[in-house]
């Protein structure tokens, strides 16, 4: 299994340092907190499977974003990621390992192969489709947002979409993610013990286009620091990544995606969107 863990980190300040701040038309506007993200209680896979599986397959169509509760991973584990994620900015390097962060990884693998299996299920795949190494990789992120002095300003993180296969984030009590949907800004409310969790660009390649990988945002808050803990489940390197096969055999449905290897998408992905902030799905659309 391939493991990262890295962090994006940067110091507190009395005001926004120049080569931050945002021309106005790429500044944050106030965007309200909303419910609108669907939120998949996961205790319901044991009385009605196949209803949960419809509520992530339309929520992942809609949205591709949802929260997700009762996940089976402790609310204690949830927690102390976040602290150790935290403390993990004021350690020298070589003492960031931590024991918290191998369980944390061993959990929320397991709850991310539960969500690829019936999701997989929900498309009409052949069972165990995510399996092996579409799903062998494991990338862990620990973002931390200090207080931002002025908001308006800047960006926490710009907008950009995941480049693996599904994200499930752990954003702890502290609002800022925002979700693009009809090209308006959504912000999304922190619930507690909750993870958040999105398609990333090689599902929606692989659904063929039927399943969103939604560009969202982050917004830094003048009142309280934020840190949140990523974990993205990723292809390897060399895994063929196309359209599954099973779902193009009608015709009103062609491939609207090449076959590529993950790791030319990878590269294609860090020119398109750091260079020109370009889509970078659209170099591999047929
Ligand atoms: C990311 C991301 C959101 C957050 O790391 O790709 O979108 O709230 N993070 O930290
Ligand atoms: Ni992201």
């Amino acid at each position: 299994m391939d493991k990262l863990i890295s962090n994006k980190g940067s110091t507190i300040q009395s005001a926004v340092p120049e080569s931050y701040i945002l021309p106005p038309e790429r500044r944050p506007s106030v965007v309200p907190p909303c419910k609108t993200i669907p939120v998949i209680d996961l205790q319901g896979l044991d009385q009605d499977p196949a209803d949960l599986i419809q509520q992530i397959i339309k929520a992942s169509q809609e949205y591709g974003f949802f929260q997700l509760t009762n996940h089976g991973v402790s609310e204690e584990l949830m927690q102390d990621v976040l602290v150790v994620g935290k403390e993990f900015y004021d350690l020298p390097v070589k003492e960031k390992e931590r024991e918290v962060f191998g369980s944390y990884s061993i959990e929320v693998r397991k709850l991310g192969l539960l969500l690829l299996d019936l999701i997989c299920e929900g498309l009409g795949l052949e069972y165990g489709y995510f399996g092996g190494e579409l799903s062998q990789g494991l990338l862990m992120s620990i973002n931390h947002y200090p207080l931002c002095p002025d908001p308006s300003l800047v960006l926490g993180l710009p907008k950009h979409g995941d480049p693996y296969l599904l994200t499930l984030l752990n954003q702890g009590h502290v609002a800022g993610l925002q979700v693009l949907k009809n090209e308006q800004w959504l912000a999304v409310e922190p619930l507690p013990n909750a993870f958040v969790v999105n398609i990333n660009h090689m599902l929606q390649i692989i659904s063929n286009g039927k399943l969103k990988s939604a560009d969202h945002r982050v917004v830094p808050s003048s009142d309280v620091a934020r840190t949140t803990v990523v974990t993205f489940i990723s292809p390897s390197k060399d895994s063929l990544i196309e359209p599954a096969k099973s779902l193009l055999v009608n015709k009103s449905s062609p491939p609207l995606y090449k076959s590529f290897r993950f790791i030319d998408f990878l590269h294609a992905y860090i020119t398109d969107v750091t260079g020109e902030g370009k889509d970078p799905l659209e170099r591999f659309m047929v």
